[in-house]
């Protein structure tokens, strides 16, 4: 009864107003599953490609009418008749069908979309939430969230060199509690940057977007917020960065061309270091770039010890690549974005790599993020312990939050730990 009987495809449009793919899977017993695909901004290299129509009379090119044909021709012909309770399987026939190592013949778009509409469907036979369906051999928890609140980089019209200021409620004793100390200090910031005469437009993820031009700059008006709603930097609420450093390094060197100054990887290496002497900063993400494993090595080398060095565009949620690092010993920690790699599948034997390393692992939205709550429940599945999706406004991120307070009144789960 669980056999894929139909694929449906749709364009829709995502949170920044583009195009994206919508997959409807049925069912032979009539269950369907629905997943939405989410769209980066600061992409990795090495990441599964997104197909885009590139006719500049449509959606300005970035149309995904082929993603959408390829998965209701030879992909849905790939899958109709398998099984979606056997997952592993409707993706290898995904994977078979695309033929290539990044998916850009069908499109990673077209793929992941029926990879999760498959997991959903099945779930929805079986009478089970997602979280429960995709249930790991590890403990499901609710993840701590960072939430991301100062916006700059790719995701914003200022001159930010770093992408992301979050703050992470690491003494909540629960989900619930975690975002609601996040809505107040989020609040308390609108009001500090208000009365210091900056704008409070928000940026792609829900931040706040001013016209900072130094990390200092966003990171003082961060503790003073978290200080200012009544919490104990550090203790009651930690700080993540998401650098994005892959975006500004040029020609062997951080260019950091908001502040004014160009850093050579020695030297943005003891500026990091720096930045973790004076502030709560518990997590850095992608504090160097994809290409500068000689700078990764030298930061975990010097930091890895005491804080989580979390590699987004430099693993690209692929096992190979993720393998290279524990190898290597560069990074501790492994950004998961679904798109990234294209599978469900895929993303799953990720986090197993990374868990029998000892790597830790964050769930992750894209800057281009739907409705689609797929990754909340991954992250209680997965037992993963922490999720990055976005700041406490704007529905595209809230969806997931609110997702996660629903699955908690659901359970009574462990809350997740940094
Ligand atoms: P992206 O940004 O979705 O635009 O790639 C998110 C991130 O860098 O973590
Ligand atoms: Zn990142």
């Amino acid at each position: 009864m669980t056999v894929i009987e139909a694929v449906a495809a749709r364009q829709i449009l995502d949170s920044r107003g583009n195009p994206t793919v919508e997959v409807d899977v049925r069912l032979a017993d009539g269950s369907l599953g629905r997943a939405a695909v989410p769209s980066g901004a600061s992409t990795g290299a090495a990441e599964a490609i997104e197909l885009r129509d590139g006719d500049p009379k449509r959606f300005h090119g970035k149309g995904v009418a082929t993603a959408v044909a390829n998965a209701t021709g030879p992909l849905a012909d790939a899958v109709r008749g398998l099984d979606a309770e056997d997952q592993a399987a409707v993706d290898a026939a995904l994977i078979d069908c695309d033929g290539t190592p990044n998916k850009s013949r069908l499109g990673a778009n077209a793929i992941l979309g029926i990879s999760l509409a498959t997991a959903k469907a099945a779930a929805a036979a079986k009478g089970v939430p997602l979280y429960r369906f995709l249930r790991r051999d590890t403990e499901p928890r609710l993840p701590r969230p960072m939430i991301n609140i100062v916006n700059g980089g790719a995701h914003a019209d200022n001159p930010l060199d770093f992408q992301e200021f979050m703050i992470s409620p690491v003494g909540a004793p629960t989900f619930f509690e975690a975002v609601r100390m996040g809505s107040e200090i989020f609040h308390t910031l609108r009001r500090s940057l208000a009365a210091a005469g900056h704008n409070t437009n928000v940026g792609d993820e829900g931040g706040f977007a001013p016209q900072f031009t130094t990390a200092d700059e966003a990171l003082t008006f961060v503790l003073e917020a978290i200080t200012a709603s009544g919490y104990e930097p550090g203790t009651d609420v930690a700080i993540c960065l998401d650098p994005a450093a892959s975006e500004f390094f040029k020609g062997g060197a951080y260019d950091y061309a908001g502040e004014g100054v160009s850093r050579s990887v020695e030297e943005h290496v003891a500026y990091l270091s720096g930045l973790l002497r004076r502030y709560p900063i518990v997590s850095i993400e992608d504090p160097m770039a994809q290409d500068d494993l000689a700078g990764w090595k030298l930061l975990t080398d010097r930091e890895g010890a005491t804080t989580q060095l979390v590699g987004d565009d430099v693993f690209c949620t692929d096992a190979a690549r993720l393998r290279a690092g524990i190898d290597d010993g560069y990074a501790n920690a492994i950004l998961i974005k679904v798109n990234q790699v294209g599978t469900l599948t895929e993303t799953l034997s990720t986090v197993d790599t990374a868990r029998r390393a000892g790597y830790r692992v964050v769930m992750s939205h894209r800057s281009g993020e739907t409705e689609d709550t797929t990754i909340a429940d991954l992250a209680v599945a997965t037992g993963c312990g922490q999720i990055k999706t976005g700041s406490v406004s704007r529905s595209d991120r809230t969806a997931k939050y609110n997702r996660l307070i629903r699955i908690e009144e659901e359970l009574n789960l462990p809350f997740g730990r940094i």
